[in-house]
């Protein structure tokens, strides 16, 4: 334990309350992420399951970030888009609201939103185009409604990593015994566990690195962990990796030699930086084995005789004077796993919620129809009353427009006799609808009025029921404004 450790020790018992000192380690407050609008909350969390935010619509983020896998996968090297693989090891997304540094193993990104952004784009994770991705989004009517009712616009691609970021910074664990027994619950921890703190702050000084609150100085060490064959062996992570090195500008001199992942250096292409690779935090880590950025072990124990034995001979000179030797005994070594397993708290799930369809877009939601006189052309002079095009009939063209109206009605088709029956009136003047599961105002708005942006009418109507506009529940009976 620090001084400082010490002396805050001293202090805390001096004021008489039941808190504990760890030296540089913290609990962790939930309240500490600033949470953002529930509505946007709930649409971040179907985009993150939602695999139409990929190229070919097969792969969400929840694939590589799977709640009962601990927010990650249970490989080694995460799988990648069809047709490739990707060559690091998924990391849980757990607590990264409390990230203040970057993301990724190299932190080669600055925030949460820059990563989805960067997940979406990369050809080997969702390989989707920007514009692709908003149009799919626009074709699912639900999406489009709640994009309207949160910011009165049509999906955006920031607005859609905005959605996913606040729907990450919500998955939060922090409830584990340490966290407990910060708290002063002494109870909350095993002595094993306790004495395990006294080495992860002490002899075995893993709190130099692994410090504050996720157990993480957010900097980047060389701690020597060994290469994984998988990446030198398999010609399709090999295509990620070189692809990935020469989009980063490193020169054939150096990447035609590097036959394993050279971590910070990478995103600086500092020769210090080469084998560092961004601290790990220490919180979830019962439920997101293999570890390290390579997947490398399996258990705590092999990380722990891995630290023990002061890392492994050195590939690029950069190794932290840090790792070395412990001398731990087999006691201490379980105590240390002891105390490892107390810094994680209750498993986090979430089930696969249940996403919104395709449908036939209403037309138009935003703009004004077009018209050849609403782009300031002009209409046939003398032609005949009416025309066809494919597809369409052509109204007689009054003055300067010319409408083209659909021939299937089927866009209106979406209302059956069974939500019709719903609305009937009650008492003659109000008429009320029963919500069904998977509603939002919007599409319930654009059901009764035919348009989307009604919703606030409806939720002004039904304040005495609504906090806010996403506080809808199957079976709630809502008032029906003319
Ligand atoms: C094909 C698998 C795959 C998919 C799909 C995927 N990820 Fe990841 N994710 C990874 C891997 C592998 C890493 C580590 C990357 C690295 O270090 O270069 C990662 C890292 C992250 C991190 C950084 C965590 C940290 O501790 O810094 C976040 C956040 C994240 N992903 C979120 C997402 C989101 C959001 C999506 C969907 C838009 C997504 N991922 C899609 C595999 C995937
Ligand atoms: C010099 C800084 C440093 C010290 C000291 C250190 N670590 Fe680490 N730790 C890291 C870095 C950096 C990584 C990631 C390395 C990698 O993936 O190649 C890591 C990874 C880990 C992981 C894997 C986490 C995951 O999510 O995959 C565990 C567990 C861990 N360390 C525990 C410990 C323990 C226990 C000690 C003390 C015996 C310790 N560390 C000492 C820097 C350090």
């Amino acid at each position: 334990m620090s001084i400082r450790g010490t002396y805050a020790a001293m202090t805390l018992i001096v004021l008489g309350t039941a808190a504990h000192a760890a030296g540089p380690l913290q609990g962790i407050q939930a309240d500490d992420v600033a949470q953002a609008d529930p509505a946007i909350v709930e649409l971040g969390k179907l985009l993150f399951f939602d695999p139409r935010l990929s190229g070919d619509a097969s792969t969400a983020c929840s694939d590589c970030h799977n709640p009962s896998t601990g927010w990650s996968d249970a490989a080694e090297l995460a799988r990648g888009y069809p047709g490739t693989m990707h060559w690091r090891n998924s990391q849980t997304i757990v607590n990264m609201g409390f990230m203040t540094g970057g993301f990724h193993w190299d932190s080669g990104l600055n925030s949460l939103t820059d990563q989805v952004h960067d997940a979406m784009g990369a050809g080997f994770v969702a390989n989707i185009d920007t514009i692709l991705g908003e149009e799919r989004l626009r074709q699912i009517p639900e999406y489009e409604d709640r994009f309207w009712a949160i910011w009165q616009e049509p999906p955006t691609q920031d607005r859609i990593a905005e959605s996913i970021a606040a729907y990450e910074r919500s998955i939060i664990s922090a409830d584990s015994p340490f966290d407990q027994y910060m708290a002063g619950q002494n109870w909350a921890m095993t002595d094993s566990a306790k004495r395990g703190l006294g080495l992860f702050s002490g002899k075995a000084n893993c709190s130099a690195c692994h410090s504050g609150s996720l157990a993480t100085d957010q900097q980047f060490h060389n701690t020597s962990v060994p290469p994984n064959a998988g990446l030198a062996e398999d010609p399709l992570r090999q295509v990620t990796f070189r692809y990935l090195m020469r989009v980063k500008g490193l020169e054939p001199a150096v990447y035609e030699g590097l036959d394993r992942d050279p971590g910070r250096y990478l995103a600086t292409q500092q020769p210090e930086d080469l084998g560092k690779f961004r601290t790990p935090p220490l919180r979830y880590l019962k439920y997101t084995a293999p570890y390290m950025h390579n997947g490398t072990f399996y258990t705590l124990e092999e990380v722990v005789d891995f630290y023990n034995a002061g890392g492994t001979p050195d590939a690029f000179g950069t190794k932290s004077p840090l790792i070395r030797p412990l001398g731990l005994t087999q006691r201490e070594k379980a105590d240390l796993v002891a105390f490892l397993n107390s810094m994680s708290g209750s498993e986090v799930l979430e089930d696969v919620p249940k996403l919104p369809e395709y449908g036939i877009r209403q037309f138009p939601h935003s703009a004004e129809r077009v018209t050849v006189a609403s782009l300031g052309g002009r209409a046939p002079q003398a032609s005949p009353a009416t025309a066809s095009v494919a597809g369409s009939d052509v109204i007689a063209p009054s003055e300067n427009t010319l409408t083209l109206v659909p021939k299937s009605n089927d866009a209106k088709k979406s209302v059956t006799p069974a939500t019709q029956a719903q609305e009937q009136s009650q008492d003659g003047t109000d008429r009320f609808v029963l919500v069904e599961a998977g509603e939002t105002l919007g599409t319930i708005a654009r059901r009764i009025y035919g348009d989307g942006r009604q919703f606030q009418k409806l939720f002004q109507a039904n304040r005495d029921l609504l906090r806010n506009p996403n506080d809808l529940t199957p079976g709630m009976v809502l008032r029906v404004p003319q």
